[in-house]
């Protein structure tokens, strides 16, 4: 593929100036000035193996250039063999041999898997699921996370660690257990909800008003009456559940912490692993106690969707606003698919340079050596159970060598955006406890915007809806079902103060109880829309849409608009049956995809609010019309591509320096996607950081799922 790079000129201006205007700082996730700023890691467990065997492995680790190892994670029975008896003497033995290996070492709490000795003692401590059957020892995630004496346990245990480990020049930081993940309903935890309740609502009668609990005679005389389910219930109910939880996995989190900070030298960085778009809990909530952002990065599917994996990456960086760390990610394939086909060769390096790209600042593999025995022993590894390397580990290899490379270049980088899609977890929440359209996934909805966003801008950030939204040129809310009148008040503000503001399908609808708004969605933002949503339709079936947009299909939501201001505009309408004549099947024709109700209504709003703009898409559109509305939005908001003109399945990121050790910094990375060649034009000559030429080029040219990190001479 070939491709001349058009307005070449303008790039590097466009980039400059969006550097001046960039309103906050961002950062490197952690920043050791005895470490590289870009880290290639593992997860050890040297616990699984003989003392003898570490040395080998370490060598190894040392020639893939793996700079970190996170250990001890699982390894509670271990550190602690019977009640009371640490034993730390071997982990100091495996991050000592580490360090002689220059590896340094991130540990886990161990609290994901509580040792048999405990939860046999401590029944109580063991988690119950929704239907109050207990957990068994055996697996993992066994434990009640409200439990006193589970958090007794689980803080001695950090504190030990802490005391031991906090001051070892060798652990650069902690991960607080593993990919928190199951509420409990044991009774701790159902009296602890119960609280949480009594105090947010201070007397039953409030909690019966904002529920609406007449409705099928839900109406309690005391706290303690209320069920404590995820399912099957008041909706009102489930979103407090799961306020909740996010409340107590904070808490559950700030248990360890506490222990931790008493004890351990400040430079140590707390994280927690987590599992993208999983949403079991709020992120920002357990966010707001954590030093840094981490996720593991696992394909879920039979095929590498990269620009849905770059959106996961945004994701995690906007927990705390600022660069994070890929704690694991796979060697080539998983175990826990159906079938567990491998990445293709290349693409292992593929996603460590898009991982760095969206602004990691680590890529950690799981795992480094297959277990000798256990529930994982088809799992990707660099190394097999008898030692040796298998073969991605020369593909990881490579990945370390590169990072050691271009490391320097991208210390103090981040990436930085001029546009902003908005993740509500309350929003989310309530359209999937009633999503009337059994296709009506939110996170699918999230990425449909995403996708033309990041195409045509080559960087989003996914912020929280309390984030700050001044900078940002574009702010899209693909669907804010829940509202507050804060955040009404400050979107409003934003489009007041120029920002151009895009909502999609159901949005506004819900109060934050859960509870319909007594307005037409979007509820407070409907006046500064000058218009509203008639009614809504759960569809299966393509419904024609013509307008300024293009032509084109509605599918699995639509809803029916109308204008209640005169400087409102219609941008899309829905079809009229038998408006046009031509083959079936096509938008506006014959029968198919035409309910009566939608006929000619019109179902995309805008309104222009001095110099801002307020969308409303009352639709789930096609890709094409998505395109469309976006690319209109980011010319008029005045958002430039980084690099204009790259094939199609080429991805541009990009770093830029903030702080003192990044000022100055530009750093392009330029990822192949596609299984065959590419060819890109630079707008002025750069060096690849990990190419083999050492001189500046013009045009680089991409091998299949090849990757060319760039700065300027
Ligand atoms: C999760 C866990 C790891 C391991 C991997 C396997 O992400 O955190 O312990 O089980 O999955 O893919």
């Amino acid at each position: 593929m070939r491709i001349s790079c058009r307005h070449a000129a303008n790039v590097f201006i466009a980039l400059f100036l969006a550097l001046a205007v960039r309103p906050c700082l961002r950062s490197q996730a952690t920043n050791y000035p005895d470490k590289p700023p870009v880290l290639l890691g593992a997860a050890w467990y040297p616990e699984q193996w003989p003392e003898s065997r570490w040395d080998q492995d370490l060598t190894l680790m040392e020639a893939a250039h793996i700079d970190v190892v996170r250990v001890a994670e699982f390894a509670w029975s271990t550190m602690e063999p019977s009640e009371g008896n640490y034993q730390f003497d071997w982990l100091d033995r495996a991050i000592a041999a580490a360090a002689r290996h220059h590896i340094c070492v991130v540990l886990g709490t161990p609290t994901a898997a509580p040792p048999a000795w405990l939860t046999t003692k401590y029944p109580e401590t063991l988690r119950w699921n929704e239907f109050d059957r207990r957990d068994e020892h055996g697996n993992r995630q066994q434990f009640s996370f409200t439990d006193p004496k589970y958090r007794q346990f689980a803080h001695a245990i950090a504190e030990q660690m802490a005391i031991h480990f906090g001051h070892n020049p060798n652990v650069v930081g902690w991960q607080l257990d593993n990919e928190y993940a199951n509420p409990s309903f044991d009774p701790s935890a159902k009296e602890q909800f119960h609280r949480w309740l009594e105090k947010k609502y201070g007397s039953v009668a409030e909690l019966n008003r904002r529920w609406a609990t007449a409705y099928w005679s839900q109406t309690y005389d005391n706290f303690d009456e209320i069920p404590v389910r995820e399912n099957d219930e008041n909706p009102a109910l489930l979103l407090d559940w799961k306020r909740f939880v996010s409340e107590t996995w904070k808490n559950y989190s700030e248990n360890q912490i506490s222990a931790i900070r008493t004890h351990a030298d400040p430079r140590q960085f707390i994280t927690t692993n987590t599992m993208g778009w999983f949403d079991g809990f709020d992120e920002y909530t357990v966010h707001s106690v954590l030093d840094i952002a981490a996720w593991d990065d696992y394909i879920g599917s039979d095929k590498y969707d990269y620009v849905s994996n770059g959106a996961t990456h945004d994701l995690t960086r906007g927990y705390k606003n600022k660069n994070f760390w890929v704690m694991e990610t796979e060697p080539a394939f998983v175990n826990w698919r159906k079938t567990n086909t491998p990445l293709w060769r290349g693409q292992i390096r593929d996603m460590a340079w898009q991982a760095i790209g969206h602004g990691s600042d680590a890529v950690e593999y799981w795992q480094w050596r297959s277990a000798p025995n256990g529930q994982e022993e088809y799992h990707g590894v660099l190394v097999g159970a008898d030692g040796t390397p298998v073969p991605d580990y020369a593909e990881i290899q490579q990945v370390g060598e590169e990072f050691a490379k271009a490391g320097p270049a991208l210390a103090g980088t981040s990436p930085h955006s001029d546009a902003a899609l908005v993740n509500d977890y309350d929003s989310r929440w309530a359209i999937s406890f009633q999503r009337h359209s059994a296709n009506f996934d939110p996170v699918g909805e999230m990425l449909a915007f995403y996708r033309p966003l990041r195409e045509k801008s080559q960087s989003v950030d996914v912020i929280s809806i309390n984030a700050p939204f001044d900078g940002y040129k574009v702010l899209v809310l693909p669907g804010l079902n829940v509202i507050s009148q804060k955040a009404a008040d400050r979107l409003m503000e934003y489009v007041r103060n120029g920002g151009r503001l895009l909502l999609g399908p159901r949005s506004g609808m819900k109060d934050e109880f859960d509870a319909l708004q007594p307005e037409r969605q979007p509820g407070a933002l409907a006046a500064l829309l000058g218009g509203r949503v008639d009614q809504f339709y759960a569809l299966d079936y393509d419904v024609p849409l013509t307008g300024d947009l293009g032509s084109g299909t509605a599918n699995i939501w639509a809803e029916q608009l109308s204008t209640q201001s005169s400087d409102t505009k219609v941008v899309e309408r829905y079809g009229v049956k038998g408006q046009n004549s031509g083959a079936p099947g096509a938008p506006g024709f014959g029968a198919t995809g035409l309910n009566g109700w939608l006929d000619d209504q019109p179902a995309v709003l805008t309104r222009k609010v001095g110099k801002g703009r307020i969308t409303y898409v009352g639709a789930w559109l096609d890709d094409a019309l998505l395109d469309n509305i976006t690319a209109g939005l980011l010319e008029e908001a005045g958002v430039q591509p980084i690099l204009p003109g790259v094939p199609k399945g080429v991805e541009v990121c990009r770093r830029t320096g903030d702080g003192k050790t990044g000022q100055g910094k530009s750093v392009l990375i330029l990822i192949n996607h596609n299984s065959d060649a590419a060819h890109v034009s630079l707008p002025a000559p750069m060096r690849n950081l990990i190419g083999s030429q050492s001189t500046a080029v013009s045009t680089v040219d991409l091998p299949a799922y090849g990757v060319a990190v760039l700065a300027k001479e």
